[in-house]
């Protein structure tokens, strides 16, 4: 069994320093996408502190469709354009929500959610999926946040076939 040892209550730029030495460990010749994926969120969701949900959509015939995940069971499928994942995979860039009520479109899982973070996946020019981080708080995530799971990506973007 893999044994994460990450401090939770470490400063945002040390705590994600820690999760992508963490996260290259567990993807370290293992080639599967959906393991990977899947010890991905798990290993986010353990680790950082205040949320209720944390995985992936994944493009797939041009809608996002939820995959790997850690929380309550999710939408299914999600237009590309509508709630944030939506947004952020229309954008191509990370979207942060401090308040999901004051968000238009926003799509409710889980009503316990309060803000939101996410996070495109892309390679080269291919939209692969997003990210997609929930909390109970209002306003817990911030461009800490946002930068260093945006390298999370990159390192999980690395690790993908
Ligand atoms: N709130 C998201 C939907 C996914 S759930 O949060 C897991 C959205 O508005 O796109």
């Amino acid at each position: 069994m893999h044994a994460t040892h990450i401090d939770n209550c470490l400063p945002k730029p040390e705590l994600y320093a820690q999760l992508a030495s963490e996260l290259r460990s567990l993807l370290e010749g293992e080639p599967d996408t959906i393991a990977n994926l899947a010890n991905a969120a798990a290993l986010l969701y353990h680790s950082l502190p205040q949320l209720n949900w944390c995985g992936f959509y994944l493009l797939k015939g041009g809608e996002l469709v939820v995959g790997p995940f850690q929380g309550k069971p999710a939408c299914v499928r999600i237009a590309i354009g509508k709630g944030v994942c939506g947004t952020a995979a229309a954008r191509r860039t990370s979207v942060i929500v401090a308040n999901v009520n004051e968000f238009p479109g926003h799509i409710a899982c889980d009503t316990a959610s309060n803000s939101e973070i996410v996070v495109p996946i892309v390679r080269g020019n291919e939209l692969i999926g997003v990210l997609d981080l929930d909390s109970p708080d209002l306003a817990r995530f911030d461009t800490s946040d946002q930068e260093g799971l945006e390298k999370l990506v990159k390192i999980l973007v690395a690790a993908l076939n």
